[in-house]
């Protein structure tokens, strides 16, 4: 998964190529490259090893003037991260530039056809193949770069999002996609194109989105779109009213905190744009009350932090609808043998509506018959497009790749799915229905009082455990479910090993591994078994464990917990809201007093666009 960049216009490509460029690395920031063009000039193409800053350093002597340019930075899949796998890649002889985005599957056979007509292939990407397929065909047939594209698009197969320069069409850049993201934008000073909005918004937020197998050429200052018979298509552009700032870190030392902050906000504008006169609304997301009432079970399928608002999701949906709720990693939901019912709804969580195991298995449920249902936070994104019912967190671009915000909204959306579920099977009242929605409305600024007050003590407690190895999270029922969540914040940012236990659990077996100062956090909210979490505390406690508790204020843990860290009350279903602050800030403090790269935490990647 890597991030592309394009332009064609008055200016000079460079600034506006590295700049889209430092703007996606969160999508992937082991190589990168470029190339411009100046009229109908030689394409110049440079390349570097690792971050943008090191192309940058490379090229920062030249005399860059050319106003036609593409661009990429790398997530390498195919071929490790290297100079001659870096981006753009070329033909044989040099007719066609290319960067991509995304897999071709059947990338080998494209190469024993293509050596048998005397291509020759200097690295071991996929990419390259795309660079002579499409000059195999442009050359055999004589045929423009929209029929050699199209032909293309027919021959392989995969996922791909790609700019293309012909040296025999200067001033034009040609674009095509299929399950990799691609947006594209005009103003006056040209057109531009990339794989994610923030690259762009500096320039318009007019965007365009081209479907699956669709095409367009991006010239000086108008842009063709076509579809994969050759024809001219029309495309309205949709208004995005992100300001730039949300792409920038508006100060903060890192998009991560910037984003834990964001919080309260988005997590409000999420409630309001489903909530209006204590009525929940998601006819925006084509999903009627009747549709709720007529489900016979729910399957919420996602990967990572999406798979814990799935597991909290479970219990609120069992618990207030009575509706069987069953939650799936999308890698293994796709590959089992489902036992789905037509009656059946399946959920998939995705902030960026792009993972590939996520929109498989939308794929799969859609095969099978199965209604889907995507909570989405990107519009336009390929999940989004393809499910039944569509819901959108509001949180806004997500640049951090470890998940904060949109895990926030998403779980605002699963709440209101559950209470809406439950209103239309008549399993709450009317008043049960106000009460909770009541309730909800009052979150964000209990995020943000949680945000004031107990932000200088969870730093403090962090950095007395910048050394640790081994870290514990527990709880009972929707606090075990939020444990997950906090566990995985802490590995994947802060490279810590650390797990989440069902509290009853522990003593049947994880508890050998219990010792002096051994880190154990407790998240104890549940009322109805908050004593049983305690006793579990109590039992690592006396192996030496130093228990560090996340509860609100009238559940006493004073006895047990060596840190307290105190919440705001609120009814019981939305306490992941709550306590899953404390736990981001927990991971975050912890990976910046042992000096990691919070953002781009090594080995990951904001989405996974490949299996
Ligand atoms: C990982 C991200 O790559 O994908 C996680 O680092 C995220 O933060 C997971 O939870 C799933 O991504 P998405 O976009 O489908 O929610």
């Amino acid at each position: 998964m890597c991030g592309i960049v394009g332009y064609n216009g008055k200016n000079k490509a460079i600034d506006i190529l590295l700049d889209g460029l430092s703007k996606l690395e969160y999508r992937g920031y082991d190589s990168a490259g470029i190339a411009i063009r100046e009229k109908n000039k030689e394409i110049e193409i440079y390349k570097a090893k690792g971050k943008i800053a090191n192309l940058k350093e490379k090229i920062q002597n030249k005399k860059l003037n050319g106003t036609c340019g593409i661009g990429h930075t790398r997530w390498a899949t195919h071929g490790e991260p290297s100079e001659n796998n870096a981006h753009p890649h070329i033909s044989n002889d040099g007719t066609i530039t290319i960067v991509h985005n995304g897999i071709i599957e059947n990338y080998q056979e494209i190469i024993n056809k293509l050596e048998k007509h005397g291509y020759k292939f200097y690295s071991e990407t996929d990419t390259e193949v795309l660079a002579n397929i499409i000059d195999y065909y442009y050359k055999k047939y004589k045929i423009g770069p929209i029929d050699a594209i199209n032909r293309t698009m027919v021959r392989v197969r995969g996922s791909y999002a790609i700019a293309v320069m012909f040296k025999g069409y200067p001033d034009e850049v040609w674009v095509a996609r299929k399950d990799s993201p691609m947006v594209i934008g005009k103003n006056d000073d040209g057109t531009y194109l990339a794989s994610d909005v923030p690259a762009i918004l500096k320039y318009t937020n007019n965007i365009y989105y081209i479907d699956n197998m669709e095409a367009a050429c991006l010239k000086k200052d108008t842009i063709i779109f076509y579809d994969l018979n050759g024809d001219v298509i029309d495309k309205k552009p949709k208004k995005i009213d992100w300001d730039m700032a949300a792409a920038e870190k508006d100060g903060y030392e890192h998009f991560m905190i910037k984003e834990i902050f964001e919080q309260p906000d988005v997590v409000g504008k999420t409630i309001n744009s489903f909530v209006s006169n204590n009525e929940i609304d998601f006819s925006k997301g084509n999903l009627s009350k009747d549709t709720l009432k007529d489900t016979r079970e729910i399957h919420i399928v996602a990967c990572g932090s999406a798979y814990h608002v799935g597991v909290c999701a479970s219990y609120i949906i069992e618990d207030l609808a009575k509706v069987p709720t069953r939650v799936d990693i999308a890698s293994e939901f796709r590959y089992r043998k489902l036992l789905l019912n037509k009656n059946d709804l399946v959920v998939i969580i995705s902030q960026s509506g792009e993972t590939a195991d996520s929109l498989a298995a939308l794929r799969k449920a859609k095969e099978m018959g199965v209604k889907t249902l995507a909570i989405v936070n990107v519009v336009g994104s390929s999940i989004a497009r393809e499910a039944d019912y569509v819901l959108y967190t509001l949180a806004g671009p997500e640049i951090a790749v470890a998940t904060t915000k949109a895990f926030s909204t998403q779980l605002i959306v699963a709440y209101l799915l559950a209470i809406q579920i439950a209103y239309a099977k008549k399993t709450i009242t009317k008043n049960k229905y106000n009460e909770l929605l009541n309730e909800l409305s009052l979150l964000p600024n209990k995020i943000k009082e949680i945000l004031a007050k107990e932000i200088n003590r969870i730093q403090k407690i962090s950095s007395e455990f910048s050394n640790i190895q081994d870290a514990f999270y527990i709880g009972r029922g929707l606090d075990y479910a939020i444990s997950l969540e906090g566990s995985l914040k802490l590995k994947e940012i802060s490279y810590t090993h650390s797990e989440a236990y069902a509290a009853g659990e522990l003593k049947h077996g994880t508890i050998s591994l219990i010792e002096e100062n051994t880190l154990v956090i407790g998240v104890v909210t549940q009322e109805d078994i908050y004593e049983k979490t305690i006793s579990n505390l109590t039992e690592v406690k006396a192996r030496g464990g130093y228990i560090l508790t996340i509860s609100p204020s009238k559940i006493d843990v004073s006895k047990t917990a060596n840190y307290q860290i105190v919440i705001p009350e609120t009814n019981k279903y939305f306490y992941p809201s709550l306590a899953v602050i404390p736990l981001q800030l927990l991971g975050y403090y912890i990976a910046v007093s042992k000096g990691a790269d919070v953002d781009k935490p090594r080995n990951l990647a904001k989405s996974v666009t490949v299996e």
